[in-house]
C-alpha cells in the first residue's frame, strides 16, 4: 500500500464540513492508508475502540423544557486555570505523520480557541517550541524513560518550558498495533522521529536468559512501577496527572498517593484490548475518588454530545485524540480550531436543549440508558 498522502493539507476549511465528527469522514483523502490504519487502529482485534463509540450510543439525553439559559456559558476552572469550554488536545504521538509542522500546529489551534493541550512525550516537535505556541493551559505528558536521568531530564525541560503539568501515561507499557493496522503495513517513515527523546540513549533490547518470557522478562522489564511514581511525585514542583485509569481502585490508591487528578483513559483501546470503554469505567472512578476530585475522560469523543455524556457520568472535561489528527491533516492549525469551534457549539446546543445552561447543571439525571428506538452512534453529516 503507498504510504504517500493522497492530498497535501488544505489552507482553508473544506465546504461541507458541518459537524466535528466530518474531520474524521474526510481524513481519508488527507492521510495515507497505512498511515490512517494506524493511527485510527488500536491494538489485537480493535474490540476496545469499537467498546469506546458503543458505550455513547448506550446513553440518551433528556431534553428539557421552558429552562431559561440566556446566561449559559462553558466555562471551568481546571487545574487552576479558568477555561473557556472544557475540551482538550490529547497527547498524540508523531504528529508530523500527517502535517509537515506536526504538533506547532496543533498548539496554534489550541492558543486560538482558548483549549487546553497535552503534549506527547513522542512528540514529533520539540516540546520548547510547541510551549512557546500553545495556550495557558499546556502540559506535558509523560512516559517513564529506562533511564532515570533521563525521565527527570524530560520533567525539567517540560518546567523551564512552562508546561502546567506532568500528565503521566502509565497504561501504555506494551503497545502492539492492531491485527489490521498490521496488515496496512504501517512503517514509521525516517523523517518523522520523536526528537525529545533524541538526546538520550535508548535501552537496547534486553538479553534474555533460557526460559525467560519475552513479556515479563523482556517488554515489562523497564515498566514503570509503584516506586517510580512515587519517585516522580517527588521530583517535579508541577502537579502530576495520571492518564490510563480505569479501575476504581486504581483511581483510589492514585489519589491518596498525592496524585492530583486522573485521565480516564484506555488509551484510545491501543493498549489492552478488551479493557472496558473509559465511558463505562468512569462512573465508578468518579464515586472512587468522590465529587471535586479532578477528572477528565477520553476514549471515543466525536461529538459535543460524546463530550456532554462524560460530563454527565463524572468527567470534569475531556481529551480528543483521533479527532485532533483528522482535523489537522485536513487543513492544519485551522482545521483543528475549526473542529474544536465545532465541537463547543455541540456541546452549547446539547446543554441548551438538555436544560443545562453551566457545566455544573450536568450530571448523571441528564441521561437515560438509550431507549428501542433511540438514536444510534451519529453518522458523520457530509
Ligand atoms: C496515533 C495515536 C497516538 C497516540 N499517542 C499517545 C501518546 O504518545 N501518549 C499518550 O498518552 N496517549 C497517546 N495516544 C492516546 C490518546 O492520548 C488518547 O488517549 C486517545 O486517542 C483517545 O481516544 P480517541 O482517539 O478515540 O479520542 C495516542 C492515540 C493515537 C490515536
Amino acid at each position: 500500500m503507498r504510504d504517500t498522502a493522497p492530498q497535501p493539507p488544505l489552507d482553508h476549511i473544506p465546504p461541507g464540513i458541518r459537524c466535528a465528527q466530518d474531520y474524521e469522514a474526510l481524513a481519508p483523502r488527507f492521510i495515507a492508508a497505512p498511515r490512517l490504519a494506524y493511527i485510527a487502529g488500536g491494538s489485537g482485534d480493535d474490540a476496545t475502540v469499537a467498546a469506546n463509540r458503543r458505550a455513547f450510543a448506550a446513553w440518551s439525553v433528556w431534553p428539557r423544557l421552558l429552562r431559561d439559559v440566556r446566561q449559559g456559558h462553558t466555562r471551568l476552572a481546571l487545574g487552576g486555570q479558568a477555561l473557556a469550554h472544557p475540551l482538550l488536545l490529547a497527547p498524540v504521538a508523531y504528529q508530523q505523520l500527517v502535517h509537515p509542522a506536526g504538533e506547532l500546529e496543533s498548539a496554534r489551534a489550541a492558543q486560538a480557541l482558548g483549549a487546553g493541550l497535552v503534549l506527547s512525550t513522542l512528540a514529533s516537535r520539540r516540546l520548547e517550541d510547541v510551549a512557546a505556541l500553545a495556550g495557558p493551559l499546556r502540559w506535558f505528558q509523560l512516559y517513564f524513560q529506562p533511564v532515570r536521568a533521563a525521565t527527570l531530564d524530560l520533567v525539567q525541560r517540560a518546567e523551564a518550558a512552562g508546561y502546567g503539568a506532568i500528565v503521566v501515561t502509565l497504561d501504555a507499557s506494551i503497545q502492539v498495533a492492531s491485527r489490521a493496522a498490521q496488515a496496512a503495513g504501517f512503517q514509521m517513515p525516517a523523517d518523522c522521529r520523536s526528537v525529545n527523546l533524541a538526546a538520550y540513549a535508548q535501552a537496547s533490547a534486553r538479553a534474555l536468559a533460557e526460559g525467560d518470557s519475552r513479556v515479563f522478562q523482556g517488554l515489562m522489564a523497564d515498566a514503570p512501577r509503584l516506586d517510580d511514581l512515587d519517585w516522580l511525585l517527588g521530583a517535579t514542583r508541577l502537579p502530576v496527572w495520571v492518564k490510563g485509569v480505569l479501575h476504581p481502585d486504581d483511581a483510589r490508591m492514585l489519589r491518596a498517593r498525592g496524585v492530583h487528578g486522573l485521565v480516564v483513559s484506555n488509551h484510545g483501546g491501543r493498549g489492552l484490548d478488551g479493557a472496558p470503554a473509559s465511558l463505562a469505567a468512569l462512573p465508578a472512578v468518579r464515586a472512587a475518588v468522590g465529587p471535586g476530585y479532578p477528572l477528565l475522560l477520553d476514549g471515543g469523543v466525536r461529538s459535543g454530545g460524546d463530550a456532554f455524556k462524560a460530563l454527565a457520568l463524572g468527567a470534569d472535561a475531556v481529551l480528543l485524540g483521533r479527532l485532533q489528527v483528522y482535523a489537522l491533516a485536513v487543513a492544519g492549525a485551522l482545521g483543528v480550531a475549526h473542529m474544536l469551534k465545532l465541537l463547543r457549539e455541540e456541546l452549547e446546543a446539547t446543554m441548551a436543549l438538555a436544560g443545562c445552561a453551566t457545566l455544573a447543571d450536568i450530571g448523571p439525571g441528564c441521561l437515560s440508558p438509550a431507549l428501542p428506538g433511540a438514536p444510534g452512534e451519529s453518522a458523520p453529516c457530509c
